[in-house]
């Protein structure tokens, strides 16, 4: 089948991959690299939830990215590394010095005792030992679980504890902007409280001053030089775990979502290509960190799976100035550029010099993820950035889905802006009522589901495939249930418009909203919190937090910063609030639930369209949390 070149080979594979999703996805498969091939190519479906795609091959993910490209593209190169600093040259991998960099690392994880199915946890910046090092994982059937160095160490714990991982790597600071974020630090406090871990390789990176556990500590360097450069890949099973990402939910802690080997590597593969329409000699961009689901599969998998070559940025957008996103793209002469509307918006904020003193001539596909773009930002994207010749593909998908699902093709399918337009090949979205009943005909309006498996998604959540049963596959029987609301145009084309549960996408970080209030209620003075997230210019949501104290407060503002505190030590900076609002109580129901619609209103200004109150059990709370709006 290939790649999708045209409008009709779209249609042709959304329709084949509907009629005979097996045909379909076994043809696709056959592109990459098994050491024996699949059995069969999908069974189980959302009722057994015992899904399994490619079942009886055996493969190795690291091998279809680096050892499937050397014969003819060796020299090639894979990855590009941009510096924080920008007076610093960047960085090049080959395809060749990549595989020899992940076969070294491989050995180092091995010789300190990793074995296949054991989870090696990363804490890091963005250095290359990152995206080498969870490549070493997949060589050799190690799971990672990277988690993103913006956590707090409370955060981090809780990961590594909920996985068992043997084996931490991080760096002794990295470096974001003119800040060093002290990662090792911050990994020591954590390691306190997890006792699994055995081995801690530590990349300098910063030379900051750090403490050392002589045993458990190693210099990464030290042990990559006496690292021998061949490493054998694993040959594993089709549905071995290949990665661990942890997320939030609208309720409890957050949850490990486990992707396995082949299919999602199959998805990753298709969807990248498709996508972004990468040629031969193209530089593709994607700015997001690995220690988020974009950069796992669309720094990392997607671009090497497709012998293409994928820039990793260590630094910031708006250091040293607000042109560092332009000034890259010039400098590397990048075709393909990916990015998150919080990025676009607080850049458009900025001078528009930052932008037009760079030509931007090499771009020709822009991307966007994360979050709903709106139409402002949209346009503003393909003006300055595009310069109206470059298609923007707004990219829906989530952790749980392992790749993108709804998405224009560059240059293939319909744009519209701010809008996700089409479904992939193999995704079959629906929309359902609030009683679940699918809501047929165009336009239409409803919560998005998916109504059939496809290779890419997460198979349970670690240690848990209760819940997982329960978050995604309970709400609606037998389908799928994103979380998001969508509309779907006359011609099919879907708009999401945002999440329906109790999760916040504050700057595309996803941020559950129990988490933030469990986090405020470990204040002594707060007795009850209500977290929600309310329109915010730049990160798309902000988060409004209204806490109900034991005493009041001498000075809110001191409140406010103790607050602060304890969601740093207990998540991290992402997740502070950006508005506190002291009440003396929330309005509930009569079965004493917080009626979270009407807190979301008084957030958003929106006191016109509060609805029905008076069946709260506390109607009177409403004006006064409406007179206290921050
Ligand atoms: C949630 C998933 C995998 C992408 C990175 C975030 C929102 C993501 C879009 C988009 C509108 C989007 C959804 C989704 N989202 N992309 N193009 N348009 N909304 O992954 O942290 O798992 O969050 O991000 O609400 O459910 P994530």
């Amino acid at each position: 089948m290939g790649r999708i070149t045209n409008k009709n080979e779209y249609t042709e594979h959304y329709n084949l991959s509907m009629k005979d999703g097996d045909a379909y996805w076994g043809k696709i498969a056959e592109e990459l690299h098994w050491f024996k091939k699949w059995d069969s190519v999908q069974s189980g479906n959302f009722d057994d939830l015992n899904l399994k795609w490619f079942e009886g091959s055996k493969t190795n993910m690291s091998y279809n990215c680096l050892d499937r490209h050397l014969e003819k593209n060796g020299d090639k190169v894979a990855v590009i590394y941009e510096d924080n600093d920008p007076s610093v040259k960047a960085r090049t991998f080959t395809y060749k010095e990549l595989h020899a960099e992940v076969c070294k690392m491989a050995n180092v994880m091995k010789e300190r005792g990793v074995k296949k199915g054991d989870r090696v946890c990363f804490y890091m910046s963005m250095v290359p030992e990152l995206l080498i090092g969870v490549l070493a994982c997949t060589r050799i059937g190690a799971i990672h679980s990277v988690v993103f160095g913006g956590f707090s160490a409370n955060a981090l714990s809780g990961r590594i504890q909920d996985s068992e991982c043997s084996m931490l790597i991080t760096n002794d600071g990295g470096y974001r902007g003119n800040k060093i974020i002290p990662l090792k630090d911050i990994a020591d406090e954590a390691l306190e409280s997890c006792p699994s871990i055995e081995n801690v390789l530590v990349v300098k990176r910063t030379d900051s001053d750090i403490k050392w556990k002589e045993g458990r500590d190693h210099w990464l360097g030290e042990l990559m030089e006496k690292a021998s450069t061949e490493c054998e890949a694993e040959q594993l099973d089709a549905e071995d775990p290949l990665f661990i990402l942890y997320t939030s939910g609208s309720t409890g802690k957050p949850k490990g979502l486990l992707h396995t080997t082949a299919g999602y590597m199959t998805y990753a593969y298709h969807t990248f290509r498709n996508v972004f329409q990468v040629e031969e000699d193209d530089i593709y961009w994607c700015t997001a960190d690995i220690g988020w689901i974009t950069g796992h599969t669309y720094i990392t998998y997607g671009p090497l799976l497709n012998g293409s070559t994928t820039v990793m940025f260590e630094g910031v957008p708006t250091w040293p100035d607000a042109g560092r996103f332009w000034d890259i793209c010039d400098k590397l002469k990048v075709t393909h550029f990916y990015t998150a509307p919080t990025a676009i918006r607080a850049l458009e904020a900025c001078d528009i010099e930052y932008v037009n003193k760079h030509s931007l001539s090499t771009l020709k596909v822009l991307g966007s993820v994360g979050e709903p773009i709106n139409e402002e930002a949209w346009s503003w994207y393909n003006k300055n950035i595009g310069k109206e010749k470059c298609p923007i593909v707004d990219t829906w998908w989530q952790t749980e889905t392992g790749g993108i699902m709804i998405s224009p093709l560059a240059g293939i399918t319909d744009l519209i802006p701010a809008h996700a337009t089409l479904p992939l090949p193999g995704v079959e979205p629906l929309l359902v009522d609030s009683e679940g009943t699918p809501v047929e005909g165009n336009p239409a309006e409803g919560n998005l589901c998916m109504n059939r498996p496809w290779p890419g998604i997460a198979r349970t959540i670690w240690g848990d495939h209760e819940r997982y049963k329960q978050t995604y596959f309970s709400t609606y029987p037998g389908k799928y249930f994103t979380g998001d609301g969508a509309r779907r145009d006359e011609k099919g084309n879907y708009r999401i418009t945002g999440r329906v549960d109790d999760v916040m996408n504050i700057s595309g970080h996803r941020i559950g909203t129990a988490e933030v209030e469990d986090a405020l209620n470990e204040h002594p003075n707060v007795v009850e919190s209500a977290v929600v997230g309310f329109p915010h210019n730049i990160k798309g949501q902000g988060i409004y937090a209204y806490v109900i104290c034991q005493n009041a407060p001498e000075n809110e503002e001191v409140l406010q910063k103790e607050l602060n505190e304890i969601i740093n030590k207990m998540i991290g900076p992402i997740a502070k609030p950006d508005k506190v609002q002291v009440t003396s109580g929330l309005p509930k129901t009569r079965s004493g639930k917080i009626m979270r619609r009407i807190l979301r209103k008084i957030a958003a200004n929106e006191t016109d369209s509060l609805g029905d109150t008076s069946t709260l059990l506390n109607p009177e709370i409403v004006d006064t949390l409406m007179a206290g709006k921050k």
